[in-house]
């Protein structure tokens, strides 16, 4: 009865929550099995128009760029687009105060001035093949779990080694649905990529960390780059004489924008959704270990910020670090507040309900009966330890003195039998992180981060489950001023001095500096009381997790299942369409110029606006990249369901051609790595007409838009 009233409230209140379309990231060469449901919503073009073995398709266009974003190929000459904020690595090392592209921009007027990333890669996926009878092959259900890992460990190097003989690509076989099926992946990797054009960062990065996972957003996230092959179009490193690679496909752009309602697919790289977690582990990570995460991240950005107001210096030292913790901090806070919105931990409860009464109805599905027991019992006893963990990686990451005594432990070994070379050799890569280490840092900000999370630390974990020197100190602030002014560790001077005159004995100076100590007594705690148990419970939840996804499967055969995210090729698909956050708002599914000229603020650094944009803004110069409704669109959302790693993955048309570059998710909705919602998961994208009137207009860069296929 309860259950009853719970979900008719629920329809009332969501009634589009019952539809589940636009949930799913799938596999792209099973794409045929939801040909009929994407072309019911709109789609023009086959599934084999976009991935296809035997001639052309739109995956030969798509590419993993560097490890952890999407690109994709827009020219016949290897022209690629990706995000700004994935292009950044890039940019920063390019940039100096005499070129400072990140604030600036920077634009290749040929392929002469185009810069060589060293470092960077792209992946082009090849082919995909199902592996899954051959890698479990004499793999049993009553197999101990250890025999089966090593049974399965020995199939894979076998066709892995069988593969190799046959192809000229990188081969890799990866899990799927947490274990149950099993891919190969044959990968072609590019390593000569050249920055081609990114905009100013204020462009680019307009509404910064303020405006990160939050809609209406005016981000104009891109940059551009080019691969270049030898000249037969194979791989090869960086050389003069490389050509740009001709890709088999490249992406046709559309010029007619994304209209409300229309079918849409992103085709990229998410890295890891967990969507089928029992409903303890979704209540432990939404209401023990993400409050506590975003509690401390909060209180570290805030100190941050009050240093990076005062001082200019400060602001760009900090810059980085402050993204970096803040984009988790504000994610995670909306997975939370996401999750019990949506009555997400219910959700689950009542389908282990039925699932509980399906695997009792039968004696052949014996094996899934204690399943859900096992589950509750295992996350009740991982709870001390994942506090534990977390409490361990906030303060030994987040107080930098602590997280770079951390890498003086190898050298802390040195003894007199040490060889001389290695020891040179530790010492000079020492000197290169002290000297990148002290760039970017401020003392008064370390100091007072120290002593707020050791306060929260020593208040949060008990005394007999902590690191020891914790239980030591008396008073938080004198020890932190103590550590401060005795560790040698905290200037570039007393480093170098110390690595200078470094001798086997001088390990005991090492050894009893305050900051080592620490460190120290962390990973040790770690080392020798959590980690065991954390590992363990882990490995056995994923055992579990594999029966429960093969149950889950087995109890809903009619259900297209899509496995979840593990940084692989997939297609997501859904409509482009605004949303209603909370009762009595109505999200727009686009923006436009107007809002950054509203935005603006000179005073605020996410919101200043380059005078050449307010001019062609005044003058309402967009040319051809005007919607029809006069106005300039910069972004847009839509109902796909997507992750991080699909940042700067196209956004596609009914016909297969580019409208934009996703490149974020709306806050309220980011719980959709553990739960997709379709009345509230959004993710959000560059409109292509956007980039093309940066490139275009604001850059003068027209040769590049020139190299493109426009479709008007
Ligand atoms: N939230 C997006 C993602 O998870 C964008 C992050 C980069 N942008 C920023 N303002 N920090 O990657
Ligand atoms: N911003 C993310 C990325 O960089 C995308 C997301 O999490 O929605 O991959």
């Amino acid at each position: 009865m309860k259950r009853l009233a719970f979900l008719l409230t629920f329809a009332v209140l969501f009634p589009s929550c019952l539809i589940m379309a636009g949930e799913g990231m799938w596999i792209p060469m099973l794409l045929q099995y939801n040909e009929k449901e994407m072309q019911e919503m709109g789609m023009r073009i086959t599934a084999d128009d976009i991935y296809s073995i035997n001639h052309s398709s739109l995956k030969d266009a798509i590419v993993l760029f560097g490890g952890g974003c999407t690109g994709e190929i827009v020219s016949d000459y290897g022209l690629l687009l990706t995000n700004h904020h994935c292009g950044y690595g890039s940019i920063q090392r390019h940039s100096s105060v005499e070129h400072d592209y990140l604030t600036d921009g920077f634009w290749a007027n040929d392929r002469s001035q185009e810069l060589p990333c060293p470092g960077m890669s792209v992946t082009f996926l090849r082919e995909m093949r199902d592996v899954t009878s051959r890698v479990l092959e004499g793999v049993t259900d009553d197999m101990d779990e250890a025999d089966r890992q090593s049974k399965i460990e020995a199939n894979i190097k076998k066709i892995t080694a069988e593969v190799e003989k046959e192809t000229e690509y990188k081969v890799s076989i990866k899990p799927f649905f947490l274990g149950n099926e099993y891919y190969l992946l044959l990968n072609e990797v590019y390593t000569d990529i050249r920055l081609v054009g990114c905009p100013p960062s204020n462009i680019g990065k307009f509404g910064g960390d303020t405006d990160n996972w939050v809609w209406p957003r005016h981000t104009g996230d891109f940059s551009i780059f080019r691969v270049y092959a030898d000249k037969d179009g194979h791989p090869a490193d960086y050389s003069a004489e490389n050509v740009p690679y001709k890709p088999a496909k490249h992406l046709d752009i559309s010029l007619k924008g994304a209209v409300e309602g229309d079918f849409t697919f992103v085709f990229g790289y998410p890295a890891r959704t967990s969507e089928y977690l029992p409903a303890v582990a979704v209540d432990q990570e939404a209401n023990l270990i993400d409050p506590i995460t975003v509690d401390l991240r909060g209180k570290i950005l805030d100190i941050y910020n009050k240093y990076q107001e005062q001082d200019k210096k400060v602001r760009i030292q900090y810059a980085s670090k402050h993204a970096g913790l803040g984009n988790g901090w504000k994610k995670w806070m909306g997975v939370t507040e996401g999750i019990n919105h949506f009555h997400g931990v219910e959700k689950k409860q009542f389908f282990e309900e039925d699932f509980q009464n399906w695997a009792s109805g039968d004696e052949s599905r014996a094996q899934y009966v204690n399943l859900l027991g096992q589950f509750e019992k295992n996350y009740k006893d991982l709870e001390l330890f994942q506090l534990a963990y977390t409490y361990v990686a906030e303060a030994g990451m987040n107080i930098e003195l602590f997280s770079f005594a951390g890498k003086f432990a190898k050298l802390a070994q040195v003894t007199k039998e040490t060889p001389q070379e290695d020891i040179d050799k530790m010492i000079a890569s020492l000197k290169g992180s002290a000297k990148s280490f002290f760039k970017d840092y401020y003392m008064p900000i370390d100091k007072e981060v120290a002593a707020m999370l050791l306060k929260e630390y020593i208040k949060a974990q008990p005394a007999d489950f902590r690191p020891a020197f914790l239980n030591d100190i008396k008073d938080v602030d004198e020890y932190v001023e103590t550590l401060f002014a005795k560790s040698f560790l905290v200037s570039e001077e007393s480093v170098n001095a110390f690595l200078d005159g470094f001798k086997a004995k001088s390990v005991k100076k090492l050894q009893n500096d305050p900051a080592f100590v620490a460190y120290q007594s962390i990973i040790g705690f770690y080392r020798d009381h959590v980690y065991p148990s954390l590992a363990s419970i882990t490995e056995d939840n994923q055992r579990l997790q594999r029966i429960y996804m093969k149950g889950q499967m087995e109890m809903q055969p009619e259900k297209r299942f899509s496995p979840d995210a593990n940084f692989t090729l997939r297609v997501t698909y859904g409509k482009i369409e605004g949303f209603k956050p909370k009762d009595g708002m109505n999200y727009r599914h686009f923006t436009t110029l107007e809002g950054i000229m509203q935005k603006e603020n000179p005073d605020i650094y996410d919101y200043v606006v380059e005078p050449r944009l307010k001019e062609l803004y005044n003058n309402k110069d967009y040319g051809r990249y005007a919607d029809k409704d006069g106005t300039m669109h910069v972004a847009f959302t839509a109902s796909v369901h997507t992750t991080g790693g699909n940042s700067g993955s196209p956004i596609l048309n009914a016909d297969g051609q580019l409208l934009g570059l996703n490149f974020d998710r709306c806050w309220e909705g980011t719980m959709s790595d553990l739960i997709y919602d379709p009345s509230i998961c959004r993710n959000i994208s560059v409109d292509i007409r956007y980039v093309l009137f940066i490139i275009d207009k604001f850059a003068g860069a027209k040769h590049l838009v020139d190299e493109m296929t426009i479709v008007e």
